[in-house]
């Protein structure tokens, strides 16, 4: 029997994404983001909030990164998502991660996340129940040792990590357990 447990966000799993973007000097900032998804074949929706100093810079620049954190980058990921670029200002110095500035977009790609999506500002809705950052991705850079034979993307190769809202915990990602618009044929 299922137990009534009231009001929260019980959507499982959240990604760990870190969003990277320049401020008008042009230095760096990242934070982690849980709330964010795909919108389109091109588009990702960050929802965001419009204090934090990503989203300042993102207004400023037009542009921003995605990254995947995995395993090997969870402390610093975690560590996005605690300080804030608008109280320390050598924030993404502190952090120990290294970025180059994105061929596609004026923004940085920070070099230890296996995979990046290099994305221009599209808008940013802000109504009553919604702050969502929306980009367009332009280019997906992914380290070669997280490519299969066929050149996509492993899932199993990238190491994801994975956030659960309920605990606050880290988690990686399990096996692959089956095939999507093949599984449930059997249905039919
Ligand atoms: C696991 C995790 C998930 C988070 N997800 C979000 C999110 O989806 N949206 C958001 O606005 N803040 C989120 N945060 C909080 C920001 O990352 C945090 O406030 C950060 O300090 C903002 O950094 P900045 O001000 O330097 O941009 C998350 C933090 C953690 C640790």
């Amino acid at each position: 029997m299922k137990k009534n447990l009231g009001v929260f966000p019980a959507q499982f799993p959240m990604p760990v994404l870190i969003v990277a973007a320049y401020d008008e000097a042009g230095i760096p900032n990242a934070m982690n983001a849980a709330w964010g998804t795909i919108c389109d074949s091109d588009k990702i929706a960050l929802i965001i909030d419009e204090d934090h100093k990503t989203t300042k810079n993102i207004r400023v620049s037009g542009a921003f990164t995605v990254e995947l954190a995995d395993r090997k980058t969870m402390a610093p990921a975690d560590f996005f998502g605690i300080a804030t670029g608008n109280k320390m200002e050598n924030k993404f110095e502190k952090s120990g991660m290294t970025c180059t500035k994105s061929a596609f977009v004026n923004a940085p790609v920070i070099d230890a996340f296996p995979v990046t999506m290099e994305c221009e500002l599209c808008e940013i809705v802000n109504s009553k129940s919604l702050h969502a950052v929306v980009g367009r991705i332009v280019n997906v850079a992914a380290e070669e040792a997280v490519l299969d034979s066929d050149g996509k993307i492993d899932p199993k190769k990238i190491d994801a990590i994975l956030f659960d809202q309920f605990r606050a915990g880290y988690y990686s990602v399990g096996e692959k357990v089956g095939q999507a618009w093949q599984t449930g044929k059997a249905l039919m």
